[in-house]
């Protein structure tokens, strides 16, 4: 058995993963030229320095490349090992290693356990975290789901705004129908907010509509990760900013999806942040999808929440 640093023995090594070396494709490309940048830069801006990055950039790390004008320093987790000596060699080529930081492993679990499988830690805290995996967001046991709360409240403790992007498979394997359970406390949230009732009428029209089993998942999905983003934000006294999910094709045909969100931390408060924008709003978002250089709004006929007056009504 292997010795960490402080001499404190760490666990076994496991085999190596062999994932499929990551190949881009071009609608990767278009949306972290076109949709992803700009946000970066603007949060570039904002801070008025380099942006500490944490992510999966697999070896050939091309979002840190494009944007690396604008990052400090980066931790890269990879969880191929074959892919990781791969990143050491690229980063050497493109003159980045004096600024890598490689973590080893799943990431879920090293957000979960806070260590790698060589018992290196991140380097908290970070201000763009960008998380581009293999696979869906919902699995059996619900480690996926924990392992961005965990991320999230570690970033909280550091009173660290950030910028979140991440990429998944739209298909997922959630057996515990925890997407369900959300829409229909989703909707008892919003007509408990809602003092008109003859609103309760519309909210349960609208919920039965992303309920439905016949529906495409992306809608499902694109509402649940923006409504667990930010309610895990709030949570821990951020102020979150969702944007439309991005639906896309990608490397062999695999649906993917694509979200980009600013997390705010709100200082001198002890208690849940609210955000500027709310449930209905993130409701009403909607989808885009990215094909042939361009996005454009999906076509589902999504029903909208109408309410006259105020926003605030349905937090
Ligand atoms: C989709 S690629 C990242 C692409 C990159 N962000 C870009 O913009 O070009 C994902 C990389 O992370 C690794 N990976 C996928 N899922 C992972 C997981 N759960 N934990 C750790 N590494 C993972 C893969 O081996 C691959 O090298």
């Amino acid at each position: 058995m292997a010795r960490s640093e402080k001499g404190t023995e760490y666990i076994k090594r496991p085999a190596p993963v062999n994932d499929e070396p990551f190949t881009s494709n071009p609608n990767k490309e278009y949306i972290r030229r076109a949709f992803d940048e700009p946000v970066v830069a603007q949060w570039f801006q904002r801070l008025g320095r380099p942006l500490k990055y944490l992510g999966l950039p697999a070896w050939q790390m091309l979002d840190i490349v494009a944007w690396q004008r604008m990052l400090g320093r980066f931790t890269g987790i990879e969880r191929a090992e074959n892919q990781q000596h791969l990143m050491f060699l690229n980063a050497n080529v493109e003159d980045l290693e004096h600024r890598l930081y490689a973590l080893y492993g799943n990431f879920d679990d090293i957000l979960i356990r806070g260590r790698d499988l060589y018992g290196k830690t991140p380097d908290w805290p970070y201000d763009l975290i960008n998380l581009d995996y293999f696979g869906g967001f919902l699995y059996s046991d619900l480690s996926r789901p924990r392992a961005f709360k965990k991320l999230i409240e570690n970033q909280g403790a550091y009173s660290r705004s950030f910028l979140l992007i991440v990429t998944q498979h739209l298909r997922d394997k959630d057996t515990a129908k925890e997407k369900d359970k959300f829409l229909s406390d989703l909707g008892e949230r919003l007509k408990g907010g809602v003092l008109d009732k003859k609103l309760h009428a519309q909210i349960d029209k609208i919920i039965a509509w992303y309920r439905d089993a016949d529906l495409p998942d992306a809608a499902r999905q694109g509402l649940y990760m923006n409504c667990f983003l930010r309610e895990f934000g709030e949570s821990a006294q951020f102020k979150v900013f969702c944007r439309p999910g991005v639906v896309y094709l990608g490397t062999g045909k695999a649906s993917m999806i694509h979200f980009v969100t600013d997390f705010w931390f709100e200082p001198n408060i002890a208690h849940r942040a609210t955000s500027d924008q709310s449930v209905l709003e993130i409701i009403n978002l909607g989808l885009l999808q990215a094909e042939n250089e361009a996005l454009r709004d999906r076509s589902f006929s999504q029903p909208r929440l109408q309410l006259a007056g105020s926003k605030r009504a349905n937090r």
